[in-house]
């Protein structure tokens, strides 16, 4: 069984995989996590962003210790992982680890950008994640805030249009599968999105 999560950042894609994983006792991958420990690998060792050889080595050779880091959300880190994202390298390295994941059983749920399209084309069910910006960016600030971050909701606000920005270049097809199921997470809150989501799932996976 395989769930498939695509859609820009904070749209809260994370939240949910992780929460219906949970309550399916299935496997979660926070796949932009893989983008970021290469970013980060790449700021650690001061490595030119030209070096596609020496990046894809490093999405080779993950280093797994790092899936924890708290380094991993910071903006710096992301703005690489949106960098090392675009080199194809690094994209065909990392597709082996997620498609291996993706068979984890009893299932497994992924999250990212183009889970459901090029990742796991055949995830039995995929959703499509999206919010307003300005939803997106409120949420982001409150996060923020919480873990004692000192920002303004116009550099979040700035962070996440730029951050659309730079995934728009990586031109990938999320939201073309056309089994996807597109929810506007605009104006639910995380229990009616995931009654929502988990809905989609059972009736997907319903046997007749
Ligand atoms: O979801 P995130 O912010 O953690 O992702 C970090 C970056 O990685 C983001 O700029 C897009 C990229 N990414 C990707 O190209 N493909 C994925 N499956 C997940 C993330």
């Amino acid at each position: 069984m395989l769930i498939a999560f695509d859609g820009p950042s904070a749209a809260g894609k994370g939240t949910l995989a992780r929460g219906i994983a949970q309550h399916l006792g299935y496997h979660f991958l926070d796949t932009g996590a893989l983008y970021r420990m290469v970013g980060l690998q790449m700021i650690r060792t001061q490595t030119d962003l030209n070096d596609a050889t020496k990046i894809a080595a490093f999405a080779r050779d993950l280093n797994v210790d790092d899936f924890e880091n708290h380094e991993l959300r910071s903006e710096v880190v992301g703005s690489a992982a949106s960098k090392v994202a675009v080199i194809p390298e690094v994209r065909s390295a990392l597709l082996k680890f997620q498609r291996d994941f993706a068979k984890r059983l009893p299932g497994a749920v992924l999250d990212g950008r183009d889970i459901g399209t090029v990742i796991c084309p055949e995830a039995d069910v995929k959703f499509y994640i999206t919010a307003s910006v300005s939803t997106r960016a409120a949420r982001r600030f409150k996060e923020l805030c919480g873990v004692g971050v000192d920002t303004t909701l116009e550099a979040v606000t700035d962070d996440i249009i730029a951050r659309d920005t730079r995934d728009e270049r990586l031109n990938l097809p999320a939201r073309s599968s056309k089994d996807v199921i597109v929810i506007d997470n605009s104006e639910l809150g995380v229990e009616e999105a995931l009654a929502e989501v988990l809905g989609f799932v059972k009736a997907k996976t319903a046997k007749p």
